[in-house]
């Protein structure tokens, strides 16, 4: 199947291109349907985006009154910890934006993970089953991010939450996961339900993962980014320069 994969140049370049895309959809979806939903993905990577989403050229081509946003996963801690990703989109984003607090509706890191996994689920049930039509969790776009060993927001290689098929949300406990070994992330239940995923993946480390993902036959519980298959959406790759070598064979 072709793979939308696009390449950047510079981290700039890579942040004003998913950052367009992000208000064009974001447009689209409060024209038609009067919301934005966004499930925001963790990590470093996204930073920069987050960043230029704040800056006034973009803070006001978003209507934040009807955009609502939401978390791929998070890591079990609580917060306003510094590996909470839910912090760390606070600071480099919604904390700049005018968007109101209950628009915003974060995994409760500080709980225990599975409970923090079933309130999560039960918000989202909540908030897109009130469209009678949309029994999904169809966010308008979905950040993602991959790590160097092909996993995507909190599912890992190995690990049961890539094989869910019927909650949204569960609980993973990934020893020897960075930062933390318990997380709570959606899963491909949810994330296939997307209109948009954009998946944003920066540097040369993660190209050996690009290039199985690309190029290997489909293996999810080995490569969990092979998970993302959208029923009725798109998958676009944004990479920068680094990371666009895995879409070239490596040197002989
Ligand atoms: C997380 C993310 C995770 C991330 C990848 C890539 O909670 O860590 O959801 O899936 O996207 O690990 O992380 P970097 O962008 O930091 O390389």
């Amino acid at each position: 199947m072709a793979i939308d994969a696009r390449v950047y140049q510079t981290t700039l370049a890579l942040s004003h291109a998913v950052a367009d895309a992000i208000v064009d959809a974001a447009d689209k979806a409060i024209t038609t349907r009067g919301r934005f939903t966004i499930a925001l993905s963790g990590g470093s990577s996204p930073k920069p985006l987050y960043e230029m989403l704040a800056t006034r050229e973009y803070a006001e081509a978003i209507n934040w009154n009807f955009t609502h946003v939401f978390w791929g996963d998070e890591r079990c801690v609580p917060k306003d910890h510094h590996d909470s990703n839910y912090h760390m989109a606070r600071e480099s984003l919604l904390n700049r934006v005018k968007i109101p607090i209950s628009n915003m509706y974060r995994i409760e890191g500080e709980r225990e993970p599975a409970q923090a996994a079933e309130r999560y689920e039960a918000v989202l049930r909540d908030f897109f089953g009130k469209r009678a039509n949309t029994r999904q969790a169809r966010f308008d776009v979905l950040l993602l991010g991959i790590g160097t060993d092909g996993h995507i927001a909190s599912l890992f290689p190995g690990q049961s939450g890539v094989r869910e098929t019927e909650k949204w949300v569960v609980a993973q406990h990934i020893e020897g996961a960075s930062v933390t070994p318990d997380r709570v992330t959606l899963t491909p239940v949810a994330l296939n339900a997307a209109a948009n995923i954009f998946f944003v993946v920066t540097g040369e480390d993660k190209v050996p993962a690009l290039r199985r993902i690309f190029n290997d036959p489909a293996n999810p519980d080995e490569l969990p980014a092979q998970a993302i298959q959208p029923t009725n959406g798109i998958v676009r790759w944004y990479l920068d320069a680094a990371a666009g070598k895995a879409l070239h064979p490596p040197p002989t």
